[in-house]
């Protein structure tokens, strides 16, 4: 056979050998963490469907920020639960707006941690659906108007980043918003602010706990007409592809486990930054696993995201970033 016994076996005979073959590494720097924030004060209320995450009111957000930039994590993406929400979403792009006040508490008193804001509609509409809806009368049936919602989204990206937001993440999902967010920081002196687009979002049953913690399930249709089937990845490399075009400086592509052949085929074909959000249901099923004593939650925590990093992220998003910095510290 010619092949000599032990030829591959022999380099895994202990860790220092694994060590020194070892292709990816997982790191803290490569770790964001999402945090939900509502109104109030003094409160961190657990989301049940998310074990370990809070909705937190600001003056208690802002002193998780201050552990996470302890733990070394280079960055957060804040995500709001508005004191009322209306049809047009306005507090998504009112200064007085939930994640504009976080956003200024945070800089007052954090000094190194990125703050990364998630710019959408959902959260703030009352129906729930990610912009403008128009009903058509004729046959009484609903859509978002992409147009309309382009100028709210644009508004909401504009206030945020004079609260004082790093870098500026849209995940609706309309088509041309990447040029117009982009126009809209650069005519109000924005330039330096980059954008994490959500370019390759896919219409997920994975997104189930996030709208429980982000109170934003859509009351009425899904989001298929403007978020990406899950059958489709040539369709992913146009999304990310227009988004570039348009002025991303992230792309990203989101639910990350279920998407891993995604993630690698816009790595190999860009050379972009490439963002992955591992999103609430992949970290729920296994939180849940855990609790019923099936699987080791460490262990696998840290095994899906280093095939995330595998497969070709540069930065992922993950509701673990707080454990796993840990995690990685005390290896
Ligand atoms: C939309 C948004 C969603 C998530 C992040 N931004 C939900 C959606 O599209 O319904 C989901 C993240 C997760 O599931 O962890 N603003």
């Amino acid at each position: 056979m010619g092949f000599p016994a032990q030829r591959l076996r022999r380099l895994r005979k202990n860790e220092n050998l694994r060590r020194l073959i070892r292709e990816t590494h997982l790191s803290v720097d490569d770790l964001i963490m999402p945090l939900f924030v509502r109104p109030g004060k003094g409160i961190k209320q657990p989301i049940p469907s998310m074990p370990g995450n809070y909705q937190m009111s600001i003056d208690k957000l802002v002193e998780e920020v201050k552990l996470l930039e302890g733990l070394g994590i280079p960055g957060v993406i804040l995500f709001g639960i508005p004191e009322k929400k209306d049809e047009m979403g306005s507090d998504a792009y009112s200064d007085e707006g939930i994640i504009q006040k976080t956003i200024m508490a945070i800089k007052r008193e954090v000094k190194n941690i990125l703050v990364i804001t998630d710019v959408c509609m959902c959260e703030y509409t009352s129906h729930g659906h990610c912009g403008f809806i128009r009903k058509d009368e004729k046959t009484s049936s609903f859509d978002v108007d992409n147009d309309m919602t382009l100028e709210l989204l644009v508004k909401e990206s504009v206030s945020h980043a004079q609260a004082g937001a790093d870098i500026i993440a849209p995940s609706d999902m309309m088509d041309g918003r990447v040029e117009a967010i982009r126009q809209g920081l650069d005519e109000n002196g924005f330039e330096h602010i980059p954008i994490m687009a959500y370019s390759a979002k896919y219409a997920s049953g994975f997104y189930g706990p996030f709208r429980e913690a982000a109170e934003s399930t859509p009351g009425f249709g899904d989001r298929s007409s403007y978020q990406m089937d899950p059958h489709n990845a040539e369709e992913a490399l146009r999304e990310v592809a227009l988004d570039i075009e348009e002025g991303a400086d992230i792309v990203m592509v989101k639910p990350a486990l279920a998407y891993l052949d995604i993630i690698r085929i816009i790595r190999d074909k860009f050379n972009y930054p490439v963002a992955a959000y591992n999103v609430s249901g992949e970290f729920s099923i296994v939180k849940a696993a855990a609790e019923k004593g099936w699987i080791d939650e460490k262990r696998v925590a840290l095994e899906i995201l280093t095939s995330i990093k595998r497969a070709g992220a540069d930065m992922i998003l993950t509701y673990w970033a707080k454990d796993a910095a840990q995690w990685l510290k005390s290896k």
